[in-house]
């Protein structure tokens, strides 16, 4: 069997709107537009890493309402297998709610629908079959916790590795810690995590070692704009600047980029390469209105790269 990426994760039918400014509690403002696109953190990293030329696989659940059919149909245009796309008859699907502001920062109310009966039955009839096995694993915080500390724990007896991406953020027993190779996180979820307060280069040095201390092996921090820091238990320190573009809608571009980084490792690329890659895929998503509808193929992201060093 090939090596594959095997996400496990949510699927989300994204409600978009977008606002001069946020509400405030109690008041009511108009929308701009309303845009319904296929989102989730698990689907839409899954879609990224496809983008850029990785052979995956998307665990995860729909319900049963008018949502489901576009949100399975919408995998199969990137490549990805809906076999293990489970189909909740009592549920509806994922929603996300999304507003988005004029520079692009949002708010999501998330729905999770059939995404939150995800069990590890079902998890389990995938991987006991030996042909099934991924060499990589990517989780984030949209299913239930006990499928993702059952993989985890699955991955580390196997030896599969695993990137995790603790969002949105949550108390998990730190002992899970430990089946994490890859810790990917935002500032929100570095402060939840480590309880550090980030204003300047000290803190995020003292947050990325206390997000080692839970017992990961390597640690990225992505800061948006101001681009990502990446941290290894055996000493490796990256910092990768941002990278400009006129921004529109930053909702999937952390991850765009977490499908990106981990398509470009499976690949062997080497690790500062893959950092900017991920980092300019998640640029380009940001240029764009919604999630997966954005993410670049590697041909584009290629382009900009060029483009880039042509200006330089
Ligand atoms: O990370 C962005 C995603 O978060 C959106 O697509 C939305 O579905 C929520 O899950
Ligand atoms: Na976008």
């Amino acid at each position: 069997n090939d090596d594959y990426l095997l996400v496990v994760g949510s699927i989300n039918m994204d409600i978009m709107t977008f606002v001069s400014r946020h509400p405030f509690l109690g008041e009511t403002i108009k929308g701009e537009q309303v845009t319904y696109t296929p989102g989730g953190k698990g689907a839409n990293q899954a879609v990224s890493a496809a983008q850029t030329g990785s052979k995956v696989m998307l665990m995860g659940a729909v319900g049963n309402d008018h949502f489901q059919e576009n949100l399975t149909s919408n995998l199969l245009k990137y490549n990805i297998p809906t076999d293990f796309v489970v189909k909740k008859e009592m549920e509806s699907s994922g929603i996300a709610f999304i507003t988005v502001g004029n520079s692009g920062e949002n708010t999501i109310i998330i729905y999770e629908g059939a995404n939150g009966k995800l069990n590890k039955e079902e998890v389990d009839l995938l991987l006991s079959n030996e042909e099934n096995m991924p060499s990589a694993v990517l989780l984030q915080n949209e299913i239930p916790w006990e499928v993702n500390e059952h993989i985890l724990g699955f991955a580390r007896y196997h030896g599969i590795k695993t990137y995790y991406n603790p969002a949105p953020a949550f108390s998990i027993p730190t002992k899970a810690f430990n089946d994490v190779d890859v810790l990917i996180v935002n500032e929100t979820e570095a402060v939840f995590y480590t309880g550090v307060q980030i204003k300047n280069r000290e803190d995020i040095t003292y947050a990325m070692k206390r997000l080692l201390d839970l017992g990961v092996k390597e640690v990225i921090l992505t800061l948006g704009e101001h681009g990502c820091i990446y941290s290894s238990y055996i000493g490796e320190n990256l910092v990768i600047p941002g990278v400009k573009v006129k921004v529109v809608d930053t909702t999937g571009a952390g991850d765009t980029f977490i499908g990106a980084f981990a398509s470009q490792q499976q690949k062997g690329e080497n690790l500062k390469e893959s950092l900017e890659y991920a980092s300019i895929a998640a640029a380009i998503t940001c240029t764009k209105q919604g999630a997966q509808n954005s993410m670049p193929t590697d041909v584009q992201i290629r382009m900009f790269q060029e483009k880039q060093r042509a200006i330089e």
